[in-house]
């Protein structure tokens, strides 16, 4: 059965799409068997794998809107794991979650496919909506990007606060919890000095893999390849595989 990890966090811009992305392509080197699910209307984990709407024949957004089955959706972007591409229309669906309160279907819908698959990530959209609180209900971990640039504390207690005292109390949930440092500088004092805060607040659950700052990451966005076929041999590259070997220790 999958695991199933969201990449999230409230603020905007952390690196949740970079890190979902290069993750699933670090795991599927390893043979994993990888599904990625884009849920930001944003759609940016989708153009990052060049997939392109018109490609899609059953949206995810029918997939939520005229309860259809989650695989229909599924494309298969060249990079050996599959995805369920975002769209535009997924501002329709988040209306429909909110007008029914609804922080369950997400769960639902990706219960036929844990078996297909080693790992299901899912890329979040920013801010507090349905959908960002679906991915939290539906994952067994959750992943927590923050940028090592600027002082991100007050983004993650936001998320761990909210976790706390509403959605694991209404889910009965308490999923395990990772903070993982993006856009991290090593040759200033400033992103060593924020991790090492976090690290005396959070422990253990600061993860010793640290992904680097480099301009090779909007770079592999362009060119629309996760960074790991992109630029091989890059450290960033490397610090994706190291979170993938870690995954998979920790399921082990
Ligand atoms: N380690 C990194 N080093 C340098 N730039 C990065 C790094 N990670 C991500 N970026 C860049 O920062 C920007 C934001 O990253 P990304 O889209 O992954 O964040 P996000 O949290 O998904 O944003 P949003 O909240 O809008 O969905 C992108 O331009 C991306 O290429
Ligand atoms: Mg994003």
């Amino acid at each position: 059965m999958a695991q199933i990890i969201a990449f999230s966090i409230f603020k905007g811009g952390t690196g949740k799409t970079t890190s979902a992305v290069n993750t699933a392509a670090a795991l599927a080197e390893q043979g994993q068997r990888v599904l990625l699910v884009d849920l930001d209307q944003q759609a940016s984990a989708t153009k990052y794998l060049g997939i392109e709407a018109e490609q899609v024949q059953a949206g995810i957004h029918h997939s939520f809107m005229h309860n259809t089955p989650l695989s229909l959706s599924i494309v298969k972007p060249p990079f050996g794991f599959d995805l369920i591409p975002s769209h535009e229309l997924m501002s329709a669906v988040e209306a429909m979650l909110e007008s029914g309160k609804d922080e369950d279907l997400l769960r639902q819908k990706l219960a036929p496919l844990e078996p297909e698959y080693d790992y299901i990530l899912i890329d979040t959209p920013p801010g507090k909506a349905m959908l960002a609180f679906n991915a939290l209900v539906a994952a067994d971990r959750i992943l927590i990007p923050v940028s090592a640039e600027r002082m991100a504390i007050e983004g993650l207690a936001d998320l761990i606060k909210h976790l706390h005292s509403v959605l694991w109390r209404r889910f009965d949930l308490a999923q395990d919890l990772r903070i993982l440092f993006t856009m991290y500088k090593a040759n200033t004092s400033h992103s060593p000095g924020i991790v090492k805060e976090a690290r005396k607040i959070y422990r253990d659950n600061v993860l010793s893999v640290l992904i680097p700052e480099s301009i090779n990451f909007p770079r592999s966005f362009e060119k629309q390849q996760p960074i790991t076929t992109f630029s091989p041999n890059h450290a960033g590259a490397q610090a994706y595989r190291e979170l993938a070997r870690w995954l998979m220790d920790a399921q082990n």
